[in-house]
């Protein structure tokens, strides 16, 4: 079976490593870059794929293709009905970055609370004695709503509880009570019932056609009055012009945005002038330890994958995971075993 990968954008060095002792590895950068062209496409059996987009027209130009694994969790940025209808499993990295997102929710949080970014301006600019106006506000004590409690959002309810003895509310309409609870939340069953009741929100569902615009200005007016939200789940899942109204007009005290609608945000883009924003450039899941584990286990992923691994049923303890289960019907379709990761096409 072909061995044939190639990977966009750089990955750790330890990622690399392991790919190239077990396949036959391009890039698409540095000295040795190869642009993923026609030719490229003609050969490759697995694609890495961090944020690059990987369109539906270079999966279908890709005959042998039989896996793409993704560095990281989310996977808009990949034709994922095209790579089904190819019978190629998409895989993600569920449990890579979980842990460094999380902690970027509180480093979000708390540089709004505590007004961290004009702190340091004052410092700087000679302004010490300024800091009369910056009185913050703790953590402990207060109610934090987790609206998504997956794996990032289960982390976020653990360190809000356990590090900030915060109360937990948890929304999640596709978790049952009993669920919710084992995750570390409060149940609620509605955001309009959440909202009210929460000093610090943090968002953590995936970018849907349900999901965008779920925070928009009667769901962001319905926050307590000097409440925080952080969203470092994707952009669009937030209304960014009802933000910066509710961040003007309150009733936000402030906000952490790590995600926009549109990467780069745009040089004029409202946000930018309002002071009680705290914006970092998707960075949530971006600590070495993240980029070494997503890129260890998308490359464990495609070498089980090509080493003949059965994408519906990983080996146990795999640290992937397949998001499109239904490619293997392509392969029924066309009256093969699974999909073109059956064989070497
Ligand atoms: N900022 C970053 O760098 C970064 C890094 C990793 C992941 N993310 C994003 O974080 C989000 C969560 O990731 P995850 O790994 O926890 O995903 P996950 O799939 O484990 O959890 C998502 C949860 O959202 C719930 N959900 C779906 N629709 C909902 C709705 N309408 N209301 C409430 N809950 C709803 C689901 O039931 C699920 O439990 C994703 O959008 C992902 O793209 C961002």
């Amino acid at each position: 079976m072909g061995r044939r990968v190639h990977l966009e954008q750089p990955v750790h060095e330890e990622a690399l490593a392991l790919l190239r002792e077990n396949a036959e590895v391009s890039v698409g950068f540095g000295p040795e870059a190869r642009e993923l062209d026609d030719a490229l496409l003609a050969e490759v059996n697995a694609l890495l794929v961090r944020t690059k987009p990987l369109g539906a027209e270079e999966i279908e130009k890709a005959p042998r293709l039989r896996v793409i694994a993704r560095h990281g969790v989310g996977v808009d940025n990949v034709a994922v009905g095209a790579a089904t209808r190819r019978g190629v499993p998409v895989l993600i990295t569920p449990r890579a970055n979980l842990r460094s997102v999380a902690e970027h929710v509180f480093a979000l949080a708390l540089a709004v609370s505590r007004n961290l970014l004009r702190a340091d301006r004052c410092v700087r600019e000679g302004r010490f004695a300024e800091r009369d106006s910056l009185v913050g506000r703790e953590l402990f004590g207060g109610t934090l709503g987790v609206i998504g409690l997956g794996r990032i959002g289960e982390e976020v309810a653990r360190i809000g509880a356990a590090g900030f003895g915060m109360r937990v509310l948890g929304h999640d309409p596709y978790l049952d009570e009993t669920a919710v609870r084992a995750r570390g939340g409060e149940p609620v069953g509605s955001l309009d019932e959440l909202l009210p009741d929460c000093d610090l929100v943090s968002v953590h569902v995936p970018l849907t056609e349900e999901t965008r615009g779920l925070l928009g200005a009667r769901e962001l007016g319905l926050m307590r009055p000097g409440s925080v939200l952080v969203q470092a789940a994707r952009g669009g899942v937030v209304d960014e012009g009802a933000l910066v109204e509710a961040l003007r007009e309150g009733p936000l005290a402030g906000a952490g945005i790590d995600v926009f609608g549109e990467e780069p945000p745009p040089a004029d883009h409202p946000l930018f002038s309002v002071e009680t924003a705290v914006l970092s450039p998707h960075t949530a899941a971006s600590t070495r330890q993240a980029m070494r584990r997503m890129g260890l286990d998308a490359a464990r992923g495609i070498l089980d994958i090509l080493g003949g691994a059965d994408a519906l049923s990983p080996p146990a303890g795999a640290p992937w995971q397949t998001v499109n289960p239904s490619f293997a019907d392509a392969g029924e379709r066309e009256g093969g075993a699974a999909g073109s990761n059956a064989q070497d096409l």
